[in-house]
């Protein structure tokens, strides 16, 4: 009798195992010197998937519920801002709906904010500065707003609860945009980026991004970790978490 011990025999072959955890095994993207043209490559890819794979809609849907002022002109920083595209989208939706922002992005790699400023060059209130997202807030004290898209994965659920109480201490609301771990966006990633990229980089990178996502309750508990007291986390697509974290008191 092999029926009952089918489910045993499939969670014991690694095809189930290897969504229940997140990995921690680092990109390429993470290496402190990739090749510029490799990275260039892979910023224009990025674009085009947040662009035409729905990820500025999904930041965009976050920031409408916090930047519900006319009057008043909110500082916004965009941590990990790479090519700088999210910028440019929340810049133009933001002109189109009369709400006044200043805008800044930041992004460890020189080259990243040397493309992100070239990009982002008909764009006059957007800035950058090249220095590690913990920084943030130690030039500008008054941050209103953190928007971070396909950046915490890069990162331990300790180092994002550490950034999570910072924001909260000093007030400000943080929108997250990142990717959820699905066998289903892991295998259809797998394949667009075979067929259809032109990046070593991107073909690695995407679909290892997917198993360093998270499951809801992974974000339910880095958030009771750094106290939390309100947020939202809502699926969107394709295969995204939006969450928004409110400092305590809001
Ligand atoms: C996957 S990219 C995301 C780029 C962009 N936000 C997007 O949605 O396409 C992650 C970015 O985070 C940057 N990064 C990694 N570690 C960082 C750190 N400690 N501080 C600031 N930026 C960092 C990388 O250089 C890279 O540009």
């Amino acid at each position: 009798m092999v029926w009952p011990l089918a489910p045993d025999l499939l969670w014991n072959h690694s095809f189930l195992k290897m969504f229940k955890t997140r990995s921690y095994q680092k990109e390429i993207l993470d290496d402190a010197d990739i090749q510029r043209d490799l990275l260039f490559q892979n910023l224009k890819e990025l674009e085009f998937i947040n662009k035409y794979l729905g990820g500025h809609r999904v930041s965009i849907r976050g920031l409408k519920e916090v930047l519900t002022s006319k009057t008043k002109t909110y500082s916004l920083f965009d941590i990990g801002c790479g090519g700088g595209d999210s910028l440019k989208a929340i810049d133009k939706w933001a002109v189109h709906k009369g709400v006044s922002l200043s805008l800044t992005g930041i992004d460890l790699k020189s080259d990243c904010i040397e493309y992100a400023e070239k990009n982002c060059m008909q764009h006059k209130n957007i800035s950058f500065r090249c220095d590690d997202f913990r920084n943030s807030f130690v030039e500008h004290a008054d941050v209103d707003v953190v928007h971070a898209a396909l950046f915490c994965h890069h990162f331990t659920e300790k180092e994002i609860s550490e950034f999570i109480k910072l924001c909260g201490a000093r007030g400000a609301i943080f929108v997250i945009n990142d990717l959820e771990r699905n066998p289903i966006a892991y295998y259809a990633i797998k394949i667009l980026t075979a067929l259809f990229s032109k990046s070593p980089l991107v073909k690695n990178d995407a679909p290892l991004s997917v198993l360093r996502g998270f499951k809801r309750i992974e974000w339910q508990a880095i958030l009771k970790e750094s106290g939390i007291k309100k947020y939202t986390i809502k699926n969107r697509w394709a295969f995204r978490h939006l969450v928004i974290i409110y400092p305590n008191g809001y």
